[in-house]
């Protein structure tokens, strides 16, 4: 008995010994600054520590979006990286086609700084930075979905397809997350944003804003992404949404309305039911809008003994049933990924060049 304790009292000295240089080796042997992080040639800033990219151009001011928290599965924290060139992770390649990983883009919150560092972000981001909204309204528009009106000061400015990012209480972190919502509200109109947010049971963003009241404040940054639309009447729109895809598109269409009325639209909205036809006054008020267009509205779970006249089914078999691209067209895709898996090798089929498909998938 006395020699099995004594065993197990060297064996646990071992471990502990073990942990301790474990421990000691990783505070002496992981880099320490200071580092040189060098950004668009604009900005040059010395670092004392090792950590995230990510990390580091918040603590900078430098707000690269990033809807994940730095978990690497949103894919948005894009940066390229000049020099020092490193291959990226497993995580990374989800996220980078092989010409963005040959140009040297990373994933932000990938990325240890660990040396001097030279990296180029868009302009855009570098002049982003965080301002403050008041919400005017919060209204639920379908099951799961709130219309979120805020008010936000006169010199904000975005292009339709282009999203925010609203700062989030975390309970685990004093700064909070980053969650990204696309812009419903027409560009032309200064001084209030408009978002629609769909309730993730038990996330940390989508429930807090669903909670939110007028007169609430919020912090943003944005805006970001790079959807633009071709005014040009000669180049055909077509526009898909699912559920709370919706957003973008509605930012475009109105953009499209004051522009380029006369460019032919066709308009594809995917919902369950009836009720989840959210902004239905506005999309009616738009189609008159746009007379060379087309609007259509399928639904795929609607019950079958409802008058629904319309479509019945998913929205890209809607599509794929009536759309024919009668010459150039520019395309925007915003909904779940199946959607936009779904609707690719219909475009595919139809010619469509694939540099001029934009997407969102969420
Ligand atoms: C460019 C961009 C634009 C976006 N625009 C909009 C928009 O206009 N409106 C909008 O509502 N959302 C939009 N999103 C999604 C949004 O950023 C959040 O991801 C979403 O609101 C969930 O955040 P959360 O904090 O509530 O959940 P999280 O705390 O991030 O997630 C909680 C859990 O739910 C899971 N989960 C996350 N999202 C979903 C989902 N959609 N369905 C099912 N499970 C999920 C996660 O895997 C996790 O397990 C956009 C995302 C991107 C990248
Ligand atoms: S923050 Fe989402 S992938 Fe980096």
């Amino acid at each position: 008995m006395t020699t099995l304790f004594v065993s197990l009292f060297v064996f646990l000295l071992l471990m502990e010994l073990l942990v301790a240089g474990i421990l000691l080796a990783r505070r002496f042997l992981r880099p320490r600054g200071p580092f040189r992080l060098t950004i668009n040639d604009a900005r040059e800033v010395i670092l004392d520590e090792s950590d995230t990219l990510m990390n580091h151009l918040y603590a900078q001011g430098v707000f690269i979006p990033s809807s994940c928290g730095g978990r690497g599965t949103c894919g948005l924290c894009k940066v390229r990286v000049l020099s020092p060139r490193q291959p990226c992770t497993p995580v990374e390649e989800d996220h980078l086609s092989p010409a963005q990983r040959a140009a040297g883009d990373r994933l932000a919150c990938q990325v240890k700084v660990q040396s001097d560092l030279v990296i180029r972000v868009p302009d855009e981001i570098l002049d982003a930075r965080e301002r403050e909204a008041t919400v005017v309204s919060n209204t639920l528009v379908a099951p799961g979905i709130t219309h979120l009106v805020l008010s936000v000061p006169d010199d904000f400015t975005f292009h339709a397809g282009q999203y925010v990012q609203l700062r989030i209480p975390d309970p685990e972190g004093a700064e909070g997350v980053f969650r990204a919502y696309s812009i419903a509200s027409d560009p032309a109109v200064r001084g209030t944003l408009e978002l629609a947010v769909k309730l993730v049971p038990g996330g940390l963003g989508s429930p807090w804003l669903h909670a939110r009241r007028p007169g609430d404040v919020l912090a943003f940054t944005g805006p970001y992404g790079e959807w633009r639309l071709d005014p040009d009447p000669a180049v055909g729109l077509l526009l898909v949404g699912g559920g709370v895809g919706l957003t973008p598109l509605r930012a475009i269409l109105h953009e499209a309305a004051a522009r380029c009325p006369d460019k032919p639209v066709r308009f594809y909205f995917g919902a369950r039911t009836g009720d989840d036809l959210f902004w239905r006054d506005t999309l009616d008020a738009l189609a008159a809008r746009l007379p060379a267009g087309g609007f259509t509205f399928a639904l795929s779970n609607e019950p079958t003994n409802s008058p629904w006249t319309g479509p019945r089914g998913f929205v890209h078999e809607a599509v794929d049933a009536a759309w024919e691209p009668d010459g150039p067209v520019q395309v925007f895709l915003c909904g779940p990924p199946p959607m936009i898996d779904a609707l690719r090798p219909i475009l595919d089929d139809r010619g469509v060049d694939p540099a001029s498909v934009f997407t969102d998938a969420f």
